[in-house]
């Protein structure tokens, strides 16, 4: 596996190899892999002739407050986990290399990044399309890979590259969970014990919105309360929002359907999780 920081350097060699006829895969993630991240780089892996996986812990995407500092590095592990899954190419900028004037241009986008995580976190998704955009157009991928885990980055990334016309596919693979189902996720660290145990309530309650939903609840307000006082039986967790949208505009749902998602952000302390369901 080699390891690449500049990025002419990754250009080339991804041309390169395209114009060698493998068609080329990228996992662009923050480091500190888990097997969440694995489960991207094992389907890539099959699917792709040449495998790039970035790592790289993009500052515009946090927020002032936010947890850029504490995020976890742990390049050795990560290095030793990409080569055993046999990735090609580890690409691992620095902030000079990526942002080498600093940021002054971003990929904005108007409605879809309002919502959601991005009530909360305004500048969020502006630093997360603008990376991603950055790495594709360093990496040339044919395919992008990316977990349902952050259902909205899945859905404003595809309608970044639908829009300005990027020629990549865009493929979004479910959620790998904990025992308890907690989603997998770099930020379960922060948890302290009592937290962790607690933490398990997304996904309980979340299951709890597909049972409703299987046995023919359709109004979209019961099934949040019910999702709601789930959550609150747990001390620790605060809920930031509860909500059931349509996949695609991320509007709420009023009635809900097939397809349509659940999704809960909460509060543990100071750490903030995320998680959602596909209502089928
Ligand atoms: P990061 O949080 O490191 O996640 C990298 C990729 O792994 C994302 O596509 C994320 O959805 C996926 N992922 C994380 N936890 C997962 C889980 N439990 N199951 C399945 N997939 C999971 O998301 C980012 O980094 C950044 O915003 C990035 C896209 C790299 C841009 O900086």
């Amino acid at each position: 596996m080699k390891i690449i920081e500049s990025k002419p350097d990754m250009h080339e060699y991804s041309l390169r190899r395209r114009g060698e006829g493998n068609s080329v895969g990228l996992v662009p993630t923050m480091g500190a892999l888990h097997q969440g991240h694995l489960s991207l780089v094992r389907k890539a892996r099959q699917e792709c002739d040449f495998l790039v996986v970035s790592v790289f812990v993009n500052p515009t995407q946090f927020g002032p407050g936010e947890d850029l500092e504490k995020y976890p590095r742990t390049f050795e592990a990560d290095r030793r986990a990409c080569e055993e899954l046999g990735v090609d190419v580890l690409f691992a900028p620095s902030n000079d290399e990526m942002y080498p004037a600093g940021p002054e241009t971003y990929v904005v986008q108007e409605h879809l990044t309002k919502v959601l995580e991005g009530a909360s976190r305004p500048t969020h998704f502006r630093g997360v399309l603008t990376v991603v955009l950055k790495l594709l157009n360093i990496v040339v991928p044919h395919a992008a890979y990316f977990g349902q885990k952050d259902y909205q980055q899945s859905v404003v990334v595809r309608r970044m590259a639908a829009d300005l016309d990027v020629p990549v596919e865009i493929r979004v693979l479910p959620t790998v969970r904990e025992e308890d189902g907690l989603a997998m996720s770099s930020r379960n660290k922060y948890l302290s014990p009592e937290q962790r145990d607690q933490a398990a309530c997304l996904y309980e309650s979340l299951r709890l919105c597909g049972d409703l939903f299987a046995r023919g609840e359709r109004n979209a307000q019961k099934i949040k309360t019910e999702l709601q006082a789930r959550i609150d039986k747990a001390p620790l967790a605060r809920i930031d929002y509860v909500e059931i949208v349509k996949p695609n505009t991320l509007q709420p749902a009023e009635t809900v359907e097939s397809g349509d998602v659940a999704l809960v952000a909460v509060f543990f302390g100071t750490t903030r999780l995320i998680d959602n369901v596909i209502l089928s």
